[in-house]
């Protein structure tokens, strides 16, 4: 019997359904067991989000701070043959419930000398947060085997609007009726089990393989240039505005408000304003730095850490 460990946590159980979808081929052999872990943060992450909070974990989830989780449903000293490690994205870093964990001395046990495949489910930006995880699992001596990435299909600009709106309304609908519906499409979420047939095969040898290579033939992860030169700008402003925030205090403090709210403000002209002109930066780097800009995207499509 060859047993599986899934770790997620999903709020609106987009990723919760990826998985499901992701493990039916896993769950129709009857020698491989699945054990489902929800991460649970105390107390929860609100959704819908109010604007504010949205903008108050901003702090956290780039400085890597760990929230308060609650105990572990499943026994975590259980003797599991692979590790799925299901996460979404906040800030350009794994949610921070996600990172809570791997920062528990439970991961320690657990990840050691393990296989590890991790599955994200986020608009568009996972690049950066992927690298830290690559990093944590490696620390922890897990060895990352698998990388399956779901996206919003939409451009950058629309993406970023169409999930604000379903973030702050709770609504997963069509924002103002003319834009696309948000989140990673319907048929993607269905086409997940695509990948449950490598998984359960590789399961099936002595010592668990699994090819990256093959998972991107069958479209695991699409590395966009463009989105690549801009999480790397990005991530070095939400850097400093972290560092500028947590200074004043943390998360719900009130004498950070006002520098929460300047970041609020920022973020939205940050959208409006210098996501299209970062839009045309990209384009014109993409020519001029396109040997270096290949070997990074190359880079970004496997599991090594550099
Ligand atoms: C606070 C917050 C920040 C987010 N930041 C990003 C981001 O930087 N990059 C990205 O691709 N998606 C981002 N997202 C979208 C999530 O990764 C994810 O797609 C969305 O929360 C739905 O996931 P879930 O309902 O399965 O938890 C963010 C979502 C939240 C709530």
């Amino acid at each position: 019997m060859k047993k599986i460990l899934v770790l997620y946590y999903s709020q609106t159980g987009q990723l919760t359904r990826i998985i499901d979808n992701l493990l039916k081929p896993v769950r129709r052999i009857p020698e491989v067991s699945v054990v489902l872990e929800e991460l649970q943060p105390e107390p929860p992450y609100p959704f819908p989000w109010s604007a504010y909070r949205f903008c108050d974990v901003f702090p956290e989830s780039v400085a890597g701070t760990p929230c308060k989780l609650r105990p572990p449903v499943c026994d975590l000293d259980d003797d599991y043959d692979l590790i799925i490690l299901a996460y979404t994205v906040w800030y350009l870093a794994p949610s921070i419930p996600v990172n809570a964990f791997l920062h528990t001395p439970e991961a320690g046990r657990l990840f050691r000398n393990r296989p590890v495949v991790t599955v994200i489910g986020c608009r568009n930006m996972w690049l950066l947060a992927q690298e830290r995880v690559k990093r944590i699992i490696a620390d922890l001596g897990g060895r990352l085997t698998g990388n399956i990435v779901f996206t919003d299909r939409t451009n950058n600009l629309i993406g970023v609007l169409t999930i604000a709106a379903w973030m702050l309304t709770g609504r997963k609908e069509r924002f103002l009726k003319v834009f696309p519906l948000p989140g990673i499409s319907e048929e993607d979420i269905e086409a997940a089990q695509r990948f449950g047939t490598p998984l359960a095969s590789s399961l099936a040898g002595e010592a668990f393989a699994l090819d990256q290579g093959l998972l991107n033939d069958l479209g695991a992860l699409r590395v966009k240039p463009s989105l690549l030169i801009m999480e790397k700008r990005v991530s070095k402003v939400f850097d400093i505005w972290s560092r500028f925030i947590r200074l004043k205090g943390g998360p719900g403090a009130a004498s950070r408000r006002k520098r929460v709210r300047a970041f609020m403000v920022y973020l939205i002209a940050a959208v409006v304003l210098l996501a299209p002109l970062a839009s045309v930066a990209a384009a014109v780097l993409k020519v001029l730095k396109r040997e270096k800009i290949r070997a990074e995207v190359e880079y970004f499509s496997q599991n090594a850490l550099r």
